[in-house]
């Protein structure tokens, strides 16, 4: 398999064997670390949008492997403000760079970061459609916790509507025989389009608004922020802030092995006393985004196949 000069889009564009392949890459280079694998290579981390894990992990990543990283945090400080367009800004990305992470507000941002570019490029999240990274880092800690992908119980609490990792983890699970739980409120419920998607591949799924109903079913629950940021009425997100809360009550009615994982950041929706818990998976999972980030560069970048 070869993933040289490969766009990381949508997880939609990966096939359950590519996944698996990526899958493979990360737990090697876990094991038999390769610090000189990107010597002379430089990332350009384009973040238009706030970001501490994806874009420190992408760094790490790349410096642990002897690359440089260029870029900006924050678009204030660009050419952007002069008013030159987000395909211009790409242009110039690639000719200082053999490969560009882009995280943007709007979705589809990051596909037209592809089209403009020759070099890889690599969503790092556009809007509230995919983060496609984060899923396969979602993925690989699975894996690694439940010892298995197939056929797991998954429950997805919190903001489904405008959550993209939720989207993007959605998509990639269905390719492993899972039974979903959505829980959330009505109006923050998983959009129609992905519930069409697994009705279409006869993936089972339930849909709640009590957190409770389903807890004991549980191998894995993904808790997600109400992100405020992502609501056209601040007066919407008011209704929803503080709706689910995964505390030491919530642990009661689980199952011994249930894992608990969150994309991060957290508000208040899961309670500090789960941290100290075998439940908590969140910041292993925030650490994996290193070997996965590292894997995924190797091979766009055309280092490991
Ligand atoms: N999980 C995630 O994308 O975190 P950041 O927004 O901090 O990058």
């Amino acid at each position: 398999m070869d993933f040289k000069n490969r766009d990381i889009i949508s997880i939609n564009d990966f096939s359950k064997e590519e996944l698996l392949h990526i899958l493979k890459v990360v737990r090697q280079l876990e094991q038999k670390p390769k610090s000189s694998l990107l010597n002379g290579k430089i990332l350009a981390a384009l973040f238009f949008e706030p970001s501490t894990r994806t874009r420190l992990s992408f760094t790490s990543a790349m410096e642990q492997l002897s690359g440089k990283v260029i870029g900006f945090s924050n678009a204030n400080t660009t050419s952007i403000q002069k008013g030159e367009s987000l395909w211009d800004t790409i242009k110039m990305a690639e000719q200082y760079s053999d490969a560009i992470v882009i995280r943007h507000p709007l979705e589809g941002s990051a596909r037209l970061a592809a089209e403009a570019a020759s070099i890889p490029v690599i969503n790092g999240g556009d809007g509230s459609n995919q983060h496609p990274t984060q899923t396969m880092l979602d993925l690989y800690t699975i894996q690694k916790t439940k010892g298995k992908l197939d056929g797991l119980h998954i429950g997805f609490v919190g903001d489904l509507k405008y959550g993209r990792t939720v989207h993007s983890l959605v998509i990639a699970l269905a390719h492993f025989n899972p039974t979903f739980y959505f829980i959330a409120p009505d109006d923050l419920q998983i959009p129609e389009s992905y519930l069409d998607e697994l009705f279409q591949k006869r993936v089972k799924y339930h849909k709640t608004s009590d957190l409770g109903r389903f807890s004991r079913e549980l191998d894995v629950l993904y808790v997600t922020r109400i992100q405020k940021e992502r609501f056209p009425d601040p007066l919407e997100y008011e209704k929803f802030k503080g709706i689910y809360r995964v505390d030491e009550a919530f642990l009661q009615g689980v199952k011994k092995e249930l894992k608990i994982m969150h994309p991060l950041p957290r508000i208040d929706e899961i309670d500090k006393s789960v941290d100290s818990t075998s439940h908590a998976a969140y910041f292993g999972q925030a650490a994996n985004g290193i070997p996965v980030r590292k894997a995924l560069l190797a091979l766009v970048l055309g280092k490991i196949k």
